[in-house]
């Protein structure tokens, strides 16, 4: 872990907000209220009632982002490698989202997934099938029976996957099926959530508020006039500017940043160079379907990934076959790289915060090249039923073909050397992030926070 340097040199340099003293402390400041921010502050407040737990968000309400713009698939674990965060916390959040759905009747169905192969790509599912039998149980979860696998597959003929969807390709050779895949209404899982927050004792939700600059409040370097703060105090000074232009400071003793696609922005102009982490953004784009080829279609459908010499298995999973709770279908997403305009992966200016948005707004242009995929497995899906529906971002920390990225847990210290008050940021939190929220909410607690942390 390194420590971040030069911290307060490089926000003067920036000089768009000026450092304002702290007026207030919290326990807990987390900043981003997507799926994953919602899941810490939610956990953080049942775990430490007695605690104050600010929850900050930019937008009107909560999940305005990535969480509302993505494929609401409940992940079984298949993909990643087995030693990967991504697998261990898929595999513990996929049970602690069916059992929340349970317990606060979310929306959700348990559809099942047909990852479909044609004669080339049958290795690939045999693969992924040999992977799934040894998968383990990650950490925490409840012992289970010998003969219980962690993540049941199931390889089928394809005469079986036809069975079972008659608008399968005759090139349709072979089938996985995961009967643990799912759908969830991400939006009630989100509200239930925010309810928990409402109600508990010490957590607070506050929307409208935009983070603007962070410096590290070191007990050490007490140089700067703070009236309202106890000198004693240490962690991070975060300032924030609500709807209304007013600008507020808080001490956090530790800090949480679940930003998202932003989480990288202010973060490097803050380090030197050679420090920095880059990001990398994906566009998703969807499109609605109404047309002939899909009759009763029940399952979730997947092509293998694509792989190749310009496209990595790991970049995206391929434009599949998705069902909301009404049943109906829907295909994506595909992949399209973008860049900030400067181009400026590594070095940040101010045109790139956010520059992303524009990139929102879905567009026909995708449909022909969405439905040659399509038609791969499906072919008797049609162009014309295809309409533009929503464009989700997925944010990358490799570039194209840069192979397999896990989640990542950065924690930097106010004093360099003295692990207390940590920031933590979570950046690369793409697709398996929603079927992980609740997992990754415990791993930041349970895992990086509690021995840190004064309980
Ligand atoms: C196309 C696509 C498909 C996907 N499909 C699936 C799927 O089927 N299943 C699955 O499990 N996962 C899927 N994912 C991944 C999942 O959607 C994300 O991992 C998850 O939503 C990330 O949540 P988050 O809370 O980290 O980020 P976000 O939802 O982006 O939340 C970050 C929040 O931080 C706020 N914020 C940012 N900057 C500031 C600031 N300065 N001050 C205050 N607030 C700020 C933002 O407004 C935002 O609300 C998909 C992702 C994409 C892009
Ligand atoms: C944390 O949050 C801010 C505001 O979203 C973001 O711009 C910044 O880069 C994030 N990361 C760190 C480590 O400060
Ligand atoms: C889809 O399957 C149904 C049921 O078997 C069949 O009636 C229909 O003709 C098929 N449509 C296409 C386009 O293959
Ligand atoms: C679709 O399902 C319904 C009810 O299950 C059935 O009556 C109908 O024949 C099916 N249609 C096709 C094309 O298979
Ligand atoms: C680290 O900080 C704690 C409390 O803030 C303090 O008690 C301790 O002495 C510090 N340790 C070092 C090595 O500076």
């Amino acid at each position: 872990m390194k420590t971040v340097k030069g911290f307060a040199r490089a926000l003067n340099d920036t000089g768009k907000y000026q450092y304002k003293a702290p007026e207030f402390v919290a326990d807990f400041v987390i900043i981003g209220a997507g799926v994953v921010g919602l899941a810490i502050a939610q956990r953080l407040t049942q775990k430490f009632p007695r605690k104050t737990t600010l929850l900050l968000e930019r937008h009107r309400k909560a999940g305005e982002e990535t969480s509302s713009r993505n494929s609401e698939v409940i992940h079984s674990g298949l993909y990643y490698p087995s030693d990967s965060l991504k697998t261990r916390l898929c595999l513990r959040g996929r049970d602690l989202l069916y059992e929340r759905c349970s317990t606060y009747n979310i929306p959700h169905l348990r559809t099942g997934k047909l990852v479909v192969a044609k004669h080339d790509q049958r290795p690939y599912i045999e693969k992924l099938h040999t992977k799934s039998l040894k998968l383990q149980w990650p950490p925490r979860s409840p012992p289970s029976s010998s003969d219980d696998f962690v993540l049941s597959t199931e390889l089928l003929s394809g005469e079986q996957a036809k069975a079972m969807e008659p608008n399968l390709s005759d090139h349709i050779v072979a089938a996985l099926w995961c009967p643990q895949t799912g759908i969830i209404d991400s939006h009630s899982l989100m509200e239930s959530l925010e309810k928990d927050i409402l109600d508990s004792e010490g957590g607070e939700l506050v929307y409208s508020t935009r983070v603007v600059r962070l410096d590290p409040y070191p007990r050490s370097s007490r140089t700067i006039g703070t009236p309202d703060v106890d000198a004693q105090e240490e962690g991070w000074v975060v300032q924030a500017v609500t709807g209304d232009g007013q600008e507020d400071a808080m001490l956090a003793r530790t800090l949480i940043n679940a930003s998202g696609l932003s989480s990288t922005l202010i973060l490097n102009a803050l380090l030197r160079k050679e420090d920095r982490i880059p990001m990398y953004y994906a566009r998703g784009s969807y499109a609605t379907y109404h047309g002939p080829g899909v009759s009763n279609v029940s399952h979730l459908i997947y092509p293998c990934p694509e792989t190749g010499p310009s496209v990595h298995a790991f970049q995206s999973l391929g434009t599949h076959l998705t069902l909301d709770l009404q049943g109906k279908v829907r295909f994506g997403p595909d992949l399209q790289w973008i860049s900030p305009p400067s181009g400026g992966l590594h070095s940040p200016s101010e045109e790139d915060v956010d520059f992303w948005n524009k990139e929102l707004v879905p567009d026909e242009s995708r449909l022909p090249q969405m439905h040659r995929a399509v038609v791969g497995y499906l072919p008797g899906v049609t162009l014309e039923g295809l309409s533009p529906d929503y464009v989700g971002l997925r944010p990358k920390l490799v570039p194209p073909n840069g192979g397999f990225q896990d989640f990542v847990f950065r924690t930097d210290y106010p004093t360099p050397g003295n692990q207390t008050c940590p920031m933590i940021s979570l950046l690369g939190i793409e697709s398996p992030g929603l079927t992980c929220s609740l997992s990754i909410a415990e791993h930041v607690i349970e895992d990086l926070l509690e021995s840190k942390v004064s309980m």
